[in-house]
């Protein structure tokens, strides 16, 4: 008798370890702003009462230890706490929005309740505001890892502006610069930090012994992943992080991990049984045109067409090799066309000066390599133009999606030919390792078929990243059989 009801260590542990899975899954019911998964909440939560009230008292006691009873305390007040006006109003005090898009409210929550938080959400989603709007109802400081070196200011700048306590480290501070920002940082002076992966190591001891962190929030998340389109070695850094935070919630975010890649990131990152989210990846206001390269017109020529019929608009054209940046950006001026180039191969001063000339609306068109775009936020980029088949079909929905932010119509065309799926062969078999090389291969043939393929662009792209989405209708070249070059020929035509 004895022997059968004192507990056996393995089974207790079972016991424990279900519990605890179940407190989390219940906790991120009650965060999720969703009113079924808050009703199922509200049933976990009755069912664990009664297990707590009709369990012997010896099994009770082991099961429910001081730390799940306040654990489960705490979802139920969260379950019945009123409506949380707090957020919005804060939305609308340092932002001046009425609402919050898709997502947005509930990522917030999810955080703010201390939970990891896994988001996926489009270009142009608002996925910034995620960390902006925590940094300041947290209290504490809120660190952002962000790969954007080159517009970590203009974001500081931006949020600073809003009255957001914020500051930046990345390696384009001087030392002596750097170290009175970290010691203001330690000293609670800001409650954003924005962070490069480069050098994190520098920072990271003051930060783990002085600063009352209350977020990471890791940006651009993919960039972790040697399986993600824009894999940077500095990202290795961040592995284990949330460990050698301890307690803190950790928010990933993206607009661009396929489910391989969303795994990779949470394996990497050593999250938490993070809170999904996962929004559309269909931006209805991108119309999606293909074009082949056949030489006629010549790509040249096709681009100015383009480009007349687009007169006084704001766009970004995309080239594989620099000099073709510099040519084509050369062309157009002579054309009189407003157009600037911009690749890694200038230097910052010039970079940075080409990106503000385009974000103040100085030069119209920027004419770039894939230096150019991630985290480029300027809200009326009436088109974006690839002149050359981008690396992988990521690649072609971060770069298109700097296109119509203000949610107007706006032309996202891409031009391919076989001859670029070699060119892109070519990177592939300078990589070192073997697999890598191989998946950049196979990227671009995917990327190829994609540009053949006579089904709704959308409807491919979307799939791609693991969402099932009717065929547009109205927004790509096949579900409407528009043919851009002839368009942009016509009203010329007519002139004559
Ligand atoms: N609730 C909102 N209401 C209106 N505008 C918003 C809202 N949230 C964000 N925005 C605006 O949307 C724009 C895009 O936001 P943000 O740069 O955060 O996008 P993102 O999801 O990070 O995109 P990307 O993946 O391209 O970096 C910004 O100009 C931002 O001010
Ligand atoms: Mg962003
Ligand atoms: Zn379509």
């Amino acid at each position: 008798m004895s022997s059968k009801s004192a507990p056996i260590p393995a089974q207790a542990d079972h016991e424990a370890d279900a519990l605890a899975r179940e407190i989390a899954k219940l906790r991120a019911w009650a965060c999720s702003g969703n009113e079924h998964l808050r009703t199922l909440c509200q049933d976990g939560l009755q069912r664990l009462r009664l297990l707590y009230s009709q369990a012997p008292e010896e099994q009770r006691a082991r099961l429910f230890q001081a730390d799940s009873i306040r654990e489960l305390r705490e979802i139920s007040a969260r379950l019945e706490a009123p409506p949380d006006e707090t957020l919005r109003a804060l939305l609308k005090q340092i932002f001046g929005y009425d609402q919050f898009r898709s997502g947005q409210e509930q990522v917030i929550r999810t955080v703010m309740a201390g939970l990891d938080c896994f988001a996926v959400m489009p270009t142009g989603a608002g996925k910034s505001l995620t960390f902006q709007i925590p940094a300041r109802a947290l209290g504490g400081t809120t660190l952002v890892i962000s790969p954007l070196i080159a517009l970590m200011k203009d974001q500081v700048d931006a949020v600073a502006a809003r009255g957001i306590r914020a500051t930046y480290l990345n390696s384009s501070i001087e030392e002596s610069d750097r170290r009175q920002r970290l010691s203001a940082v330690c000293r609670g002076q800001f409650e954003l930090v924005y962070a490069a992966p480069e050098g994190l190591e520098l920072y990271l001891a003051a930060m783990l012994e002085n600063v009352d962190l209350r977020l990471l929030a890791v940006d651009e998340a993919h960039c972790i992943s040697e399986w993600g389109h824009d894999f940077r070695p500095a990202y290795r850094n961040l592995a284990g992080l949330k460990q050698r935070f301890g307690g803190i919630p950790l928010l990933a975010l993206t607009a661009t991990a396929t489910a391989r890649v969303q795994q990779d990131i949470v394996n990497q990152l050593g999250m938490e049984s993070p809170v999904r989210f996962q929004g559309s990846f269909f931006r209805p206001n991108l119309r999606i045109a293909v074009v082949k390269k056949t030489g006629h017109p010549p790509v040249g020529r096709a681009m100015l067409q383009l480009l007349r019929a687009r007169k006084g608009e704001s766009g970004i054209i995309y080239c594989l090799r620099r000099q073709d940046a510099d040519d084509l950006a050369a062309t157009l001026r002579e054309n009189g066309i407003s157009a600037e180039s911009y690749h890694a191969g200038l230097d910052n001063d010039t970079r940075h000066q080409r990106q503000e000339n385009f974000q103040k609306g100085r030069t119209l068109v920027i004419v770039a390599t894939v230096a150019f775009g991630m985290g480029i936020d300027k809200s009326n980029i009436r088109f974006v133009i690839h002149r050359d088949m981008p690396r992988s079909l990521e690649s072609l929905a971060q770069e298109m999606g700097r296109a119509g932010r203000d949610g107007q119509p706006s032309d996202c065309i891409l031009f391919y030919a076989w001859p670029d799926v070699l060119a892109h062969d070519f990177f592939a078999n300078e990589q070192k390792d073997d697999r890598l090389g191989d998946q950049r291969r196979e990227q671009a043939r995917r990327m190829y078929r994609f540009a053949e393929a006579m089904c709704c662009r959308h409807q491919a792209l979307a799939g791609y990243f693991g969402e099932h989405l009717a065929a547009c209708g109205s927004s790509c070249d096949v579900c409407t059989d528009r043919d851009v070059l002839a368009e942009a020929a016509a009203p010329r035509r007519k002139k004559r």
